[in-house]
């Protein structure tokens, strides 16, 4: 075993974690960040799947979340706490919420992403979304254009074998507990 090998536990979103998430929400995106309230209500909601990677030292260093309608999801969030940035944690993130969504047999995933935002959309390109197309001005703060992106169905092979690829070079340097 890699004894530096990273080891994070990825588990669901609690409203007990929503002080610890708000704190890296502002931290990732300042004074437009979602509040208190939001998160509360995502995690009253039935469609929403939240989930945290908290550290070995316990502390809450990232978080996702999907809306699952049907046979798509939308993935609402992704962050992590910019001190521990490029460490993969961001990927197990994603690598939970696809493993999420294959146990709820969704077919589809898809997001919005400011055109800018350059490090998530090599993220989401890495495991094969696709961009089709541009909401225009659908972010209010600065009127950005939001990227639309989409996987081809999770559960056919070319998405498969990029995912497995990916996850296998992954699982070598992070160790993911659920
Ligand atoms: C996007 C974000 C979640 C990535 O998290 P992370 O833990 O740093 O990312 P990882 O270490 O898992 O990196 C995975 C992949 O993402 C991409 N990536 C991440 N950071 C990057 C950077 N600084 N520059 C370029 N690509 C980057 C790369 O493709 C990387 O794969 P690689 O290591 O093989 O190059 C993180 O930057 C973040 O929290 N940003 C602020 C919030 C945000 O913008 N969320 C997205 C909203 S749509």
């Amino acid at each position: 075993m890699n004894a530096n090998k990273l080891r994070i536990k990825i588990r669901p979103m609690l409203k007990s974690d929503i002080n610890d998430v708000v704190a890296v929400e502002e931290e990732s995106y300042g004074k437009h960040h979602w509040s208190r309230e939001s998160f509360f209500n995502e995690l009253s909601n039935d469609l929403a799947h939240y989930f945290c990677a908290i550290n070995e030292e316990g502390k809450l260093i990232g978080y996702i979340g999907t809306w699952q309608i049907i046979e798509e999801a939308h993935i609402t969030n992704i962050s992590v706490k910019p001190d521990f940035r490029r460490n993969k944690i961001g990927e197990a993130l994603l690598h939970v919420a696809i493993e999420n969504c294959y146990k709820n047999g969704i077919k589809y995933i898809t997001l919005e992403v400011r055109v800018s935002n350059e490090k998530a959309i090599n993220l989401y390109s890495k495991y094969g979304f696709k961009s089709l197309g541009t909401r225009k001005e659908y972010y209010q703060d600065n009127n950005e254009d939001a990227l639309i992106m989409w996987t081809e169905n999770i559960f056919y092979d070319k998405f498969k074998t990029l995912y497995n690829e990916n996850i296998e070079k992954l699982k070598k340097v992070i160790s993911i507990d659920e």
